[in-house]
């Protein structure tokens, strides 16, 4: 099955209505667990790799390559993306590696300077083929920032898309990033009106705060892409966990790693089932 286009896979879930799950890599077994669960349901996935993911392992290029081959060997649809990029030269290198999907999060900035660099990239991108997200309205969460209040505006989301030409919209309605309780409320009226403002998909942002019921409803109410990270990490972490205190004389990576990894398949098979809206 070949790297597939996000144009495919959320062009596809858009007009049926159901959600895609994009959830964040950031070492080889997380790529090898979504990659896995995505299977074991037979749904396509989206494998995405932040800006700071990258900065973590010194450069795209290692865990870009290693992910681009997991997706490649896939029996089922795998965009990758990179996911909160707010330097144009990551974004360049991530579509030289084969990259189909990328985040240009131009948020932090004023508006027009948000639409300015935004539809740059839009351009560079469109000529090789590749799908760009940006974000309205910064969601908050990430450094310790708690920004649940921010909201999107819809007709300024409309008017962004049609200034910058972007194929996807991240939008504010109530979430915020990195939470490891799963009780943020999200406004599902303003989903609502967002999605019938805007026609290209929309992504939900720090989607681990949100309870499984809310991310369905979320779905039906209009929005496409369902991004999860830290819920992941959470579900990884406690399985590793488990392990080394289960048997403290493992020396062998493979061993815990390898259970991490088994649970973070199941919780990702799982949690496409919530996502797909149905
Ligand atoms: O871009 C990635 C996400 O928005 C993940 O957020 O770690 O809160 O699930 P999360
Ligand atoms: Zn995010």
């Amino acid at each position: 099955m070949p790297l597939a286009s996000s144009a495919d896979v959320l062009g596809a879930a858009k007009t049926a209505g159901r959600g895609i799950g994009a959830f964040n890599v950031i070492q080889l077994e997380h790529a090898e667990a979504l990659a896995a669960g995505a299977e074991r349901t037979a749904s396509p996935i989206i494998l995405q790799i932040s800006e700071n993911a990258a900065k973590y392992h010194g450069a795209l290029d290692p865990i870009g390559l290693a992910t681009v081959a997991v997706a490649r060997a896939a029996s089922v649809p795998v965009v990758v993306h990179l996911d909160h990029a707010t330097d144009e030269a990551l974004v360049d290198r991530a579509i030289e590696l084969g990259f189909t999907s990328v985040m240009f999060d131009a948020s932090a900035l004023d508006y027009d300077e948000n639409v300015s660099r935004t539809a740059d990239v839009v351009r560079r991108a469109h000529t090789a083929g590749v799908w760009v997200e940006a974000e309205l309205g910064e969601i908050g969460g990430k450094d310790g920032v708690h920004a649940p209040g921010v909201r999107t505006d819809p007709a300024e989301a409309a008017e962004f898309v049609a200034a910058t030409g972007v194929d996807a919209l991240a939008v504010a309605v109530g979430s915020s990033h990195a939470m490891t309780t799963r009780d943020a409320a999200l406004d599902f009226d303003r989903i609502s009106a967002l999605a019938q403002a805007v026609s290209v998909p929309l992504v939900l942002h720090g989607s681990s705060g949100v309870a499984d019921a809310d991310i369905t409803r979320a779905v039906r109410a209009g929005l496409t892409k369902i991004n999860i990270a830290t819920h992941l990490n959470v579900t990884l972490t406690a399985a590793l966990r488990r392990y080394l205190d289960e048997n403290p004389s493992v020396v062998d990576p493979r061993k815990y790693l390898g259970a991490g990894r088994a649970a973070l398949a199941d919780e990702t098979a799982r949690l496409i089932g919530v996502i797909s809206g149905r």
